[in-house]
């Protein structure tokens, strides 16, 4: 689907996507491993500061919305519908330099490439660093994202941390407006589509010799909270019969997570766990397991959550121990637009680069986008398949051809948008 009338992107530099990786990479908060920026922390408002500067230097109109989104804007020469791409900046604890972070600096790369080969777009474009993708304190991931798709709730909002400080005190915190962030949803007339370049995060590309990927769809994602709740006890004196461990009944529930997933290519992790009061020679009274289950349909991710709830409640009641089951999150399968998988795919092809399909079992900002437009997304290597974790490494080269095909794909929306 080539669009033989849009315009040839030039090649992107490497060179000024490495400077900007490298730049952005010292922005990091030191008391952990690798580089964490999350996004309530000082280090990641001021690395914004220096993202802002980067959108500027590349002629985007900037502003924060209420949501705590970056947004640089490069005004289009007609009207109608705009063009959207974009990612995040913040990681997780012990992350990476490139989950997300890739697919913000490849867009300042294509809009820079763009500029300078005086290829200019129709439609107005806006480049995204959406506020906060990571999983949070919270129990909430992608709170930019969902805000702009107007699907960021009142109840989410109140969903509060451990020490109590509600998300809607924490985007406050870090520079939001809670009470605005309503207004600053985009309608679903605004956006022609959306593309969102990202690292894939799997070993897929790099063992396959793909410089890219075109994804096919992203992985629904719930999360749940499991509490147990037993009796705490001296650790010697109490006979095992008489135990009300809250700890053992919560390894059951990690272990059915496992046993639940894995049969059909869905994923389960139950990657937190806190246990009270946490000393050596105390029977645990408490125990808390954050769990959570990714696949590609809907019916597979009810069918987890529901046996989960089983497993933990017979887990639990064979130790006299109480507990309790809270949903925190559900973000269902997204599809990619097929025609954008098409825009994406023929615009790495008009310049050598070879694609396949790819399922996305990370989720994304696009998952949430997608409520408010077509969607698409392009996938770049990752370095033996590792990502959230200091290991995370993608070639400047792959993320200058990654660029190159994100601008390509661009003018080619630009163009099409033209018929629309
Ligand atoms: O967890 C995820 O899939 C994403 O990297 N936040
Ligand atoms: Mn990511
Ligand atoms: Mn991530």
């Amino acid at each position: 689907m080539t669009n033989p009338s849009a315009p040839a992107v030039p090649p992107c530099s490497a060179d000024r996507i490495r400077d900007d990786v490298e730049t952005l990479a010292t922005f990091t908060e030191p008391s952990h491993p690798g580089w964490t920026r999350r996004a309530y922390s000082k280090e990641y408002t001021s690395a914004r500061e220096w993202l802002a500067s980067r959108m500027a230097d590349c002629g985007l109109r900037v502003r924060r919305d209420a949501a705590n989104n970056l947004i640089g804007t490069c005004a289009g020469r007609a009207g109608g519908r705009a063009l959207a791409t974009g990612s995040h900046t913040d990681t997780v604890e012990g992350g990476g330099r490139f989950d997300g972070i890739a697919g913000v600096l490849t867009a300042l790369e294509a809009v820079r490439t763009l500029h300078e080969s005086g290829i200019t777009l129709h439609h107005e474009l806006r480049v995204v660093d959406f506020f906060n993708e990571e999983a949070n304190a919270y129990g909430l991931s992608c709170v930019g994202s969902r805000a702009l798709a107007g699907a960021l709730s009142q109840r989410d909002l109140a969903l509060t941390d451990a020490t109590g400080e509600s998300l809607a005190q924490g985007l406050a915190r870090a520079g939001g407006d809670p009470a605005s962030v309503a207004d600053c949803a985009w309608t679903d007339d605004e956006l022609a589509a959306f593309v969102e370049l990202h690292i894939e995060q799997g070993p897929v590309l790099e063992q396959q010799g793909y410089p890219l990927a075109v994804v096919t769809a992203i992985a629904g994602i719930d999360r749940h909270l499991l509490e147990f709740t037993g009796q705490p006890d001296h650790a010697g004196a109490t006979p095992m019969d008489m135990r009300r461990d809250a700890l053992c009944a919560a390894a059951e529930a990690v272990l059915a997570v496992e046993e639940l997933a894995g049969a059909d290519g869905s994923v389960g992790t139950s990657g937190r766990l806190e246990v009270e009061p946490g000393a050596a020679n105390v029977v645990p009274g408490t125990a808390r397991v954050w769990a959570e289950f990714r696949a590609a349909d809907r019916e597979r991710l009810d069918a987890a959550a529901s046996g989960l709830g089983t497993a933990a409640r017979e887990a639990a009641a064979k130790r006299g121990v109480e507990v309790q089951v809270h949903p925190l999150s559900s973000v269902s399968p997204v599809a990619a637009d097929p025609g954008v998988q098409d825009v994406l795919a023929s615009a790495a092809d008009r310049h050598g680069m070879a694609t396949r399909r790819l399922f996305s079992g990370a989720g994304h900002d696009s998952a949430h986008m997608a409520l408010l437009c077509p969607i698409g997304m392009l996938f770049v290597p990752s370095h033996g398949g590792r990502s959230h974790c200091p290991e995370e490494w993608t070639d400047p080269e792959d993320l200058a051809a990654g660029a190159r095909a994100l601008a390509q794909a661009l003018v080619d929306l630009d163009r099409s948008a033209d018929r629309a």
